[in-house]
């Protein structure tokens, strides 16, 4: 038989993704397999392997929000694109949920709260895909994804494998995990969390989060806040900070806040007072680095096409959609992180994920 039948019937060749990554950068890929339930990754990975003719790497790629892609993509693209939201377990204190992997994620933060389901509101309005979210551990406003999660359900690429890893096994850390640390191994397709019912508990306490939805529980009627009006503060604030990759394509943060010594951080802090920072275990200090880049004067600026959002320095944007490549985000990117490092001697990490011609996540001579 031939082995490689199942992967062209699966794939489609020569697929442009400059709309399938938020960052709107130029990208061909050579080939793309949309998987739309688990028994296809089998099949497919069935005829996969060393010695087919025209044998290829693997790179999963979700809703594209936390990839900078390369122009050509020589590499077979899987897209998990699995749907279905259902519940395991029901207590009246909690409630079990299995999410796939294809689900929208911020459509997910909305029925939950909706359904009475609390624990993501926090969460609202990040871009992607839930089977992505543990990847970068994604967090927002005092929450981070592994708050919830229980398990997640994935396939092991090399082994050819299931795999059911829990929260623990995830080995999660500030926009880190166990699928961060060896790309392209794994493949998640399911997402467990566990939810609470309890409407009164509620996490505010990050910057106006508490005042935005006060009011909001105020216009309804209510003098406490729920986890509906939390939701609606933070989906107002994100609003104004950030752009609408669909109106301005961009992949959120794209510097993770530097983690510093205290004893730097007090130094710095002599120097410039409003310095923003926040104490971490082992006397470190997380530093905001969109105050920084701000500090630094190119909030707005950057390498055009590619600058820093007017309202959020972090974020870059880029102002010439499906035409922009990598090396123009690489470019930027060295621009902002020498120009930060020059005033501050804080070295900037890039937050999303640098995919090589490939499929490999790989870095480039820009990385700060
Ligand atoms: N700040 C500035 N100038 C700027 C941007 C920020 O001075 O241009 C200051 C703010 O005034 C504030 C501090 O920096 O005092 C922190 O800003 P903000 O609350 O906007 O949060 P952030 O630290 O810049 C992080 C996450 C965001 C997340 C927000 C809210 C990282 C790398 N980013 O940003 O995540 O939404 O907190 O929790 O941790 C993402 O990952 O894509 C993302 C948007």
């Amino acid at each position: 038989m031939d082995s490689d039948l199942p992967k062209r019937l699966l794939s489609n060749q020569c697929v442009d993704l400059s709309h399938g990554n938020t960052m709107a950068l130029a990208c061909m890929a050579e080939s793309v397999v949309t998987l739309t339930d688990e028994a296809q990754l089998d099949t497919f990975m069935a005829g996969y392997g060393e010695g087919t003719e025209d044998h290829l790497p693997l790179f999963v790629l979700s809703g594209g929000s936390n990839v900078l892609l390369p122009a050509q993509l020589k590499a077979i693209v899987l897209q998990p694109k699995m749907r279905g939201i259902s519940v395991v377990a029901k207590t009246e204190e909690y409630v079990d949920i299995e999410v796939m992997a294809g689900e929208n994620w911020h459509e997910l933060v909305v029925y939950t709260v909706n359904q009475g389901w609390y624990g993501l509101e926090n969460l609202a309005l990040i871009p992607g895909l839930t089977g992505a979210a543990p990847v970068q551990n994604i967090g927002a406003y005092g929450v981070q994804l592994e708050d919830c999660l229980q398990y997640v359900r994935a396939y092991h690429l090399p082994t050819k494998t299931w795999h059911h890893l829990t929260a623990s096994d995830c080995q999660f850390g500030y926009r880190d995990s166990i699928f961060k640390q060896a790309p392209n191994t794994w493949l998640i397709s399911g997402v467990g969390f566990r939810l609470h019912t309890d409407a009164t508990k509620i996490l505010a306490s990050y910057g106006d989060v508490q005042t935005v939805a006060q009011r909001y529980a105020e216009q309804q009627g209510r003098t406490q806040a729920v986890p509906a009006d939390v939701m609606q503060a933070i989906i107002d604030i994100r609003q104004q900070k950030l752009p609408d990759p669909k109106q301005l394509p961009n992949c959120g943060s794209f510097f993770q806040n530097p983690i510093i010594p205290q004893e730097q951080f007090t130094t710095l802090q002599t120097t410039y007072p409003t310095i923003v920072g926040y104490a971490m275990a082992d006397d470190k200090t997380k530093v905001a680095a969109g105050w920084l880049i701000e500090q630094a004067g190119l909030k707005g600026s950057g390498i055009a096409p590619i600058v820093t959002h007017q309202q959020q320095a972090l974020v870059l944007t880029n102002h010439a959609p499906y035409q922009s490549t990598q090396n123009d985000v690489a470019d930027a990117q060295k621009y902002i992180a020498d120009a930060v490092y020059k005033k501050f001697a804080i070295q900037l990490s890039r937050e999303p994920v640098w995919v090589n011609t490939d499929g490999s996540i790989g870095y480039n001579e820009h990385v700060a």
